[in-house]
C-alpha cells in the first residue's frame, strides 16, 4: 500500500442506542437506560423472562415505541430523531413478526409486495407496482422456497410458511437491518430451527445486520454471533453465546429453573404494543388498495 494511503476507517456501527430509554405513558419502566451498538452484518439475540424488555428495545429502533430519552444512530442516516430520517432508517429496516402480520385475503405476492410499498409515494403505490418489485418479491419467495404458492391465497398456507412470506416481504424491503421479535414463537421445534436457520442464512449472504428476540436459549447458542441477556429494562449479559453458562442464565432469568421454563415451554406472549389484531387491520385497510390492482 502506498505510504500516503489513509488507512480505511473502521466500518461504523449499522446502529447504535445512546442511553435510550423508554417509560410507557401509564408510568411503566420498558426499558431503562441503556447503549448498545451494532456492527453491520452481526447476527444478535435478545435474551430474557417475559416482560424483560425485548419488544420495547426492538420497536424502539425503529420507532415504533417511542423513546423517553436518548438516541438512536444509524449508519448513512445518523440520528433518528432528524426531519425525515426516521422515514429513511424504515425503508431499510425490516421487520418481522411473532404472528406474520400478513394480510389473509391477499395472496403470497401481494403480501411480500407490500414490502416495497416504503420505495414508493403514497400517489404512485395507488397503481400496481412496477414489473421489477414484482420480479423481486419473485426472486424473494423463491429465496424461502415459497416460488410456487406465489398466488395462493396467504391464509391458506401452514404457520411456518406465512412465517416465511414474512420474511421474503422483510428481504423485499432489501434492509440493511432486519428487526424480528420472536419470530419463531408459534412454531413446532423442528419449524423454528429450520425458520430461524433461513433468516440466519439469508441475512449473512446479504450483510444484514439481525437482531432477533427468542425465547429459546439452544437457538441462541446454535445461531448467534452475540447474545444480550435483557432483565427488568436493563442489559444483564453482553457477550457470544459460547459464555452462556449457569451464571449468566441465572443472572439473564433470575433462576436457572426459569431458565429452563423458558426454553421450549413458556407459551408465546401475545404482542402488547399496539395489540397485533389493531396493528394488523390498519395495515390491511391501509395497503389493500395499494396492491390490489383497480378494475378496469
Ligand atoms: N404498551 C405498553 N404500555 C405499558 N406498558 C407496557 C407496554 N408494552 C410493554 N409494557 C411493559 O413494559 C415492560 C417490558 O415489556 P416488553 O413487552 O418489552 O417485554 P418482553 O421482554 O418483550 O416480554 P415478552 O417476552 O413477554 O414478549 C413490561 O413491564 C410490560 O408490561
Ligand atoms: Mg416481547
Amino acid at each position: 500500500m502506498p505510504k500516503d494511503e489513509p488507512l480505511a476507517a473502521a466500518a461504523p456501527d449499522a446502529i447504535a442506542v445512546d442511553r435510550l430509554s423508554v417509560v410507557y405513558p401509564n408510568g411503566t419502566v420498558g426499558l431503562r437506560p441503556t447503549s448498545l451498538a451494532f456492527a453491520p452484518g452481526q447476527f444478535v439475540v435478545l435474551l430474557g423472562p417475559s416482560g424483560a424488555g425485548k419488544s420495547t428495545l426492538l420497536r424502539s429502533l425503529n420507532g415504533l415505541v417511542a423513546a423517553t430519552q436518548g438516541d438512536i444512530q444509524v449508519a448513512g442516516i445518523g440520528s433518528i430523531a432528524a426531519r425525515g430520517a426516521l422515514r429513511r432508517h424504515r425503508q431499510r429496516c425490516a421487520m418481522v413478526f411473532q404472528q406474520h402480520q400478513l394480510i389473509g385475503r391477499l395472496s403470497t405476492l401481494q403480501n411480500v409486495l407490500t414490502g416495497r410499498l416504503a420505495y414508493h409515494s403514497t400517489l404512485r403505490s395507488l397503481w400496481p407496482l412496477p414489473l421489477a418489485d414484482k420480479r423481486l418479491a419473485l426472486d424473494c419467495l423463491d429465496r424461502v422456497g415459497l416460488l410456487d404458492c406465489a398466488l395462493k391465497r396467504v391464509d391458506e398456507l401452514s404457520g411456518g410458511q406465512q412465517q416465511r412470506v414474512g420474511i421474503a416481504r422483510a428481504i423485499a424491503q432489501q434492509p440493511r437491518i432486519l428487526l424480528a421479535d420472536e419470530p419463531v414463537a408459534s412454531l413446532d421445534p423442528a419449524t423454528s430451527v429450520r425458520v430461524l436457520g433461513l433468516i440466519h442464512s439469508i441475512c449473512k449472504a446479504d450483510g444484514i445486520t439481525a437482531i432477533i428476540s427468542l425465547h429459546q436459549v439452544h437457538l441462541a447458542r446454535q445461531f448467534a454471533d452475540r447474545v444480550i441477556g435483557i432483565g427488568a429494562g436493563r442489559v444483564v449479559f453482553d457477550g457470544p453465546p459460547s459464555q452462556i453458562d449457569t451464571a449468566v442464565l441465572t443472572a439473564i432469568y433470575g433462576s436457572l429453573e426459569s431458565a429452563q421454563r423458558d426454553d421450549w415451554s413458556v407459551a408465546p406472549t401475545p404482542m402488547t404494543v399496539p395489540d397485533a389484531a389493531v396493528e394488523q387491520e390498519a395495515l390491511s385497510t391501509t395497503l389493500t388498495n395499494r396492491i390490489t390492482p383497480r378494475p378496469t
